[in-house]
């Protein structure tokens, strides 16, 4: 199927409680600074809107200013989480049309919003659960984010104070869907938005003793966008993706992967502000030199930090995930350097998910 032109992700926006304390979270713990923000106090009555920018990664927090807000019931269903993945395409129409027309469900008709800095434009189709994709073009649009937001003033943050981390785009966003359902998902990428399968990971690869999942990468044609969906297998006990949707209440976003050039000083930034990571047991790093060869980086200082590696035929990679960042088991980031290898970190699944299962323990859903 022909690729709709799509040129990066634009924003991911999440849908929280609280997006002043979540943008104060994202701007202490990861580093990001806060850009925008909609509300009350410029003219917008039905929600709060902060937008955040490190490198070239956009957040977008957004919260409910009442319960008639009509995305309000979210918060109930799902608690905080990602609501939409935003796509910076150079036509909105053609590609809502397009994408409509190969099968898409709409959610909003596309709208060119205007305001003094220019025209914004916008257009919304479902993806899995109540997670959508916004297609935007700000190409006619100089203002600081999109209409109704006002760039960040002095008065409420001081952006000369946020500290970056050194994230620099986004690598991947992962998706859990319901069990017999990653075909399907896998299938609207494809058709609808002219996807191709990249790599696909069954049971044998990840899965432990206890449980198993399933997972598919689609990727966009330039292979800047990419999304693996996942699925939960059967297995002796609880898979981590069951607890997901069972505490999400459906399918959404599990992870984002951000990019980092120097992981080590990233993850050492993050842990000086707080962020909590995974843990694999220190025998990871007995073998990791046999396994991966000689790599650039101080595997004692990997092992302090509890940074894992993986290999390939094109290179290598370095990864870590944070602990959920909300108070239910649901969203969390990955944070990755590549060295040439352009995996997901498959050698690194059991350590990995041996070390979720432990938290699972812990929280009695294994
Ligand atoms: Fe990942």
């Amino acid at each position: 199927m022909q690729d709709i032109p799509l040129r990066k992700i634009d924003h991911v926006r999440f849908f929280v409680g609280n997006a002043r304390q979540s943008a104060f979270f994202y701007r202490n713990a990861f580093g990001f600074d806060v850009i925008a923000y909609a509300g009350l106090e410029t003219k917008v009555k039905h929600e709060a809107g902060y937008v955040l920018r490190q490198g070239e990664i956009t957040f977008v927090l957004t919260s409910p200013l009442s319960k008639d807000h009509p995305e309000s019931q979210r918060l109930l269903t799902h608690g905080d989480g990602v609501m939409d993945i935003a796509l910076d395409v150079p036509d909105v129409r053609g590609a809502f049309e397009e994408a409509v027309r190969r099968g898409a469900t709409p959610v909003s008709a596309p709208e060119a919003r205007e305001d003094e800095h220019g025209v914004f434009e916008c257009a919304t189709i479902l993806a899995y659960g109540d997670t959508t994709h916004t297609f935007v073009n700000r190409d006619r649009y100089r203002g600081a984010f999109a209409p109704g937001y006002h760039p960040v003033g002095h008065d409420r943050y001081h952006p000369s104070t946020a500290k970056p981390v050194g994230l620099a785009a986004i690598d991947h966003i992962v998706g859990n869907v319901e069990e017999g359902k990653m075909n399907e998902w896998v299938e609207f990428y494809r058709k609808v938005l002219g996807f191709n399968q990249l790599v696909s990971f069954d049971d044998k690869d990840i899965s432990t003793e206890y449980s198993a999942l399933m997972s598919k990468v689609v990727q966009n044609g330039t292979g800047r966008v990419k999304f693996p969906i996942n699925e939960p297998a059967k297995a002796k006990r609880r898979s981590q993706i069951d607890e997901y949707l069972q505490f999400y209440g459906g399918p959404g976003v599990q992870h984002i992967a951000l990019i980092t050039g120097d992981i080590v000083k990233t993850v050492r930034a993050m842990r000086a502000n707080d962020v909590s990571f995974l843990r694999v047991p220190k025998a990871y790093y007995d073998s990791l030199q046999e396994r991966v060869g000689t790599i650039k980086e101080d595997i004692d200082e990997l092992a302090d930090l509890g940074i894992l590696v993986d290999k390939d035929d094109e290179g290598y990679m370095l990864q870590i995930f944070t602990k959920p960042v909300a108070d239910r088991p649901t969203l969390f980031f990955e944070v990755i350097q590549r060295r040439g290898s352009k995996s997901f970190g498959k050698g690194n699944f059991k350590a990995l998910f041996e070390a979720i299962e432990r938290e699972q323990e812990i929280r009695g859903t294994l």
